[in-house]
């Protein structure tokens, strides 16, 4: 049913966002039926959290959770293997790409995944992503369901380029793609900023909605009826990303834990990336700002940094585990972004710099739901090449002289 005017008004009164209707008089009938709408539908109530932010990170207790490291996995491999081909090749194995976000250090307008890293050729994100998948195909000689999130920013272009691509040689009976949600991004005093007279200003609500997306697009009847009982979780960016990767796979069930978490070693005690730990004695992981100089230093029972293994955004969780805490809340996270709005003569601006929050939860928080968790070391220098920047750390230039160093032709 539609919203009035009257019950919108009421609502932002509520939540002090009168300023929205800024416009509403200028708009016609169906535009300003538009905003009601989408004001109806938009969770205020998160907003007030960014008066109150310091209270949204409080962590427990934090001890190591050893991981498991380069010469066991090799020791093992073959038998971890054996398993994890055995999983994929009886359809257990299911892979999710998280490409909602917007990509904004990265600058370009279009989704990441179509980024052209190539230099001599045509090489896109997505296109290294499904090579590597196709690797694994190869060997299990299996084909893997592809779960693809997009959001309401870059659905479209997202599936009209990877139709247009053929999928990259991907089987498309095997691609299914969903939409996540929206939340409103507002300025530093939480007030909603409008992307358009009559459109509040809107951003993807962080990766940590993933699975009930998947759930609300419909997807879990895939699931069921595959008899899909792992998903493998990986970010877009990171083109020497290593999904479903069958040594893992085999290593996460051998060890009868329900996640499975890629981790690397830090490049430096304050390098910056989140680190598995134990939170009150549950699987964690600490944000490298949440790193106090004292866990920083530790060192476990070998005498080894206690807290030096990275997540790289590649997660393998168990079904089960998944549907068991679906309806339950993650922390909110309020981060600062660069925001497009209307200044006050209503004109669009663009902005250079963070002007604002937008409201996310995230996937690596779904870890401390999860009652085991098995950090799993790959090597840094053929498995992440994260692309977050055009230039310096984590950018195209130095995930192009990874993909080289891995024998990919760019
Ligand atoms: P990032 O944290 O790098 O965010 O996402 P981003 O939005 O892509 O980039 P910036 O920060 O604006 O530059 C890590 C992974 O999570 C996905 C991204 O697509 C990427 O694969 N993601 C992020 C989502 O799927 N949805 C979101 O709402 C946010």
């Amino acid at each position: 049913m539609s919203a009035t005017l009257s019950q919108v008004k009421e609502k932002l009164a509520k939540y002090g966002q009168e300023q929205v209707l800024k416009y509403y008089e200028e708009l016609n009938p169906r535009e300003q039926q538009e905003l009601l709408d989408q004001i109806d539908a938009t969770d205020m109530s998160i907003l007030d959290a960014c008066n109150h932010k310091e209270d949204l990170v409080k962590k427990g207790v934090i001890t190591p959770l050893a991981a498991m490291q380069l010469p066991e996995i090799e020791a093992n491999k073959a038998a971890f293997t054996a398993t994890g081909l055995n999983a994929i090749r009886t359809g257990k194995v299911g892979a999710v790409l998280l490409a909602g976000g917007m990509g904004t250090r990265l600058g370009s307008d279009n989704p990441k995944g179509m980024y052209n890293v190539g230099v001599n050729r045509e090489l896109y994100i997505f296109e290294c992503l499904v090579n590597n998948l196709m690797d694994v195909v190869k060997q299990a000689d299996a084909w893997i369901h592809l779960f693809v999130m997009t959001s309401d920013k870059n659905h479209e272009a997202t599936v009209n380029f990877l139709k247009e691509h053929d999928f990259f040689g991907y089987n498309a009976d095997y691609v299914h793609f969903f939409m996540q949600e929206m939340a409103a991004a507002t300025d530093y005093n939480g007030k909603i900023y409008l992307e358009g007279k009559g459109r509040l200003s809107t951003s993807p609500n962080g990766n940590g909605g993933w699975f009930i997306s998947m759930q609300r697009a419909g997807l879990l009847e895939v699931v069921e009826k595959e008899g899909i009982e792992w998903l493998n979780v990986f970010a877009v960016d990171n083109v020497l990303q290593r999904i479903a990767d069958p040594c893992f796979v085999g290593a996460t069930i051998e060890k009868n834990c329900v996640v499975g978490a890629k981790v690397v070693k830090k490049n430096a005690p304050d390098e910056k990336v989140g680190v598995m730990c134990l939170e009150d004695g549950r699987p964690s992981i600490v944000e490298y700002y949440e790193l106090t100089e004292e866990l920083m230093n530790a060192k476990d029972v070998n005498g080894d940094p206690a807290y030096y293994f990275g997540v790289i955004l590649n997660y393998l969780f168990k079904v089960q585990e998944l549907i068991r805490v679906v309806e339950k809340n993650l922390p909110l996270h309020i981060v600062e972004k660069k925001i497009p709005y209307l200044d006050e003569n209503g004109e669009l601006v663009k902005p250079e710099a963070p002007n604002g929050y937008k409201f996310e939860s995230l996937v690596l928080d779904m870890i401390h739901q999860m009652d085991s968790c098995l950090p799993f070391e790959v090597v840094r220098e053929k498995e992440f090449a994260p692309i977050k920047n055009k230039t310096g750390i984590d950018s195209v230039e130095s995930a192009r002289a990874l993909l080289v160093k891995n024998g990919v032709e760019v």
